[in-house]
């Protein structure tokens, strides 16, 4: 096995060797633009991971990652225009600096070319891939559709955000690590194990994602911090701030968050106030070290060496300790 960065750069290395430069340049410019822009590149190194976890050269994962990180980007492009946000990675996202239609075909494209890259296998593990990548690309659109839905809702529970960022974020983590174990041809026992490894930890990272989004640091987040608050986002900060306060406290807020305004700076000063004074950031905290320690119950049940157990708990402990 190897360390979490050297994953990063055998993944950085193979994508830039990538021609994905065709005509015309409108519809494919976006897309070098916004895989070049960078990101954590979490999912195609747990892609990676996974094969190795499973004795498996990552270099036979490398098509199946890419795919991963394809279609997470091309989520991301869609995500932005629904989300109306118009930063991604500190840069300008896609619809901004192009069009909306320049971003939907774009987005489109994308995600076809990452079936492509499935192209490269034996039809059996084909088969295995493409049908758990479908399975999963549906959910997240499921996921996304109840996000916005939320947005106009006021009575949103808890599990049912949950469900949603199961389906919007988890799946694609535990997918990317499935895969890995499919390109090994690994047990279906362990290939369920690692699914359910990354689908614990794509909880947590959902849950510091919206924490993020309120409380990042502007200068190095590279999203517009507040942008949840802004369009009504139905997040565990809210939800649980709603959950904690007084009946007068929590209709004050389900009447900010019914607003909308966008750019204010005070409304979103107000929502951060409610969420910090109810107990909600330190609930939304609690609950990613939860989520992060229920992956790390799965990996116990698994049957790898230590060494490679520690790889992946450290996996999920700098995630943890994330900032972007
Ligand atoms: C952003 O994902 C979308 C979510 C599911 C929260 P990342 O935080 O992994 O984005 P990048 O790829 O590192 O920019
Ligand atoms: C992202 O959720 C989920 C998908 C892109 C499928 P968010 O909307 O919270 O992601 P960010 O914060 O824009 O990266
Ligand atoms: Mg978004
Ligand atoms: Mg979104
Ligand atoms: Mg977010």
């Amino acid at each position: 096995m190897h360390d979490i960065s050297q994953y990063q750069d055998f993944f950085i290395s193979y994508l830039k060797n990538q021609s994905i430069q065709k005509n015309p340049k409108n519809l494919y410019e976006p897309i070098e633009y916004i895989l070049g822009l960078g990101g954590k590149r979490m999912r195609p190194v747990l892609t990676l991971m996974a094969a190795e976890v499973f004795d498996t050269d990552y270099k036979v994962a490398l098509p199946a990652a890419m795919a991963v990180e394809v279609f997470h980007n091309f989520s991301l492009v869609h995500d932005d225009i629904m989300d109306d946000a118009p930063l991604r990675r500190g840069q300008e996202t896609v619809h901004e600096k192009w069009d909306l239609n320049t971003g939907i075909l774009s987005g489109d494209a994308m995600l076809i070319l990452a079936y492509q890259y499935f192209e490269q296998y034996e039809p059996v593990v084909f088969r295995d891939l493409a049908k758990l990548f479908s399975k999963t690309a549906l959910e997240v659109c499921e996921g996304q559709q109840w996000d916005v839905d939320f947005e106009k809702r006021n009575d949103v529970t808890i599990p049912e955000y949950l469900k949603m960022i199961e389906y919007k974020t988890a799946v694609l983590v535990a997918a990317a690590m499935k895969m890995g174990a499919i390109v090994a041809k690994t047990s279906e026992k362990e290939g369920d194990l690692i699914y359910n490894f990354g689908l614990n930890l794509g909880l947590a990272f959902q849950l510091q994602d919206d924490y993020l989004d309120a409380f990042g640091d502007p200068e190095t987040f590279g999203k517009q911090v507040g942008g949840d608050i802004m369009v009504n986002k139905k997040t565990y900060l809210y939800l649980k701030a709603r959950e904690f306060s007084s009946p007068e406290k929590a209709s004050e807020l389900e009447k900010l968050f019914s607003l909308q305004l966008k750019d204010n700076i005070e409304k979103i000063e107000t929502a951060k106030n409610i969420f910090n004074e109810s107990g909600a950031s330190k609930a939304t905290q609690d609950a990613i070290e939860t989520y992060t320690f229920k992956a790390f119950e799965t990996l116990e049940k698994m049957d790898i060496n230590a060494e490679k157990k520690d790889i992946l708990r450290t996996f999920g402990e700098n995630l943890m300790g994330r900032k972007v």
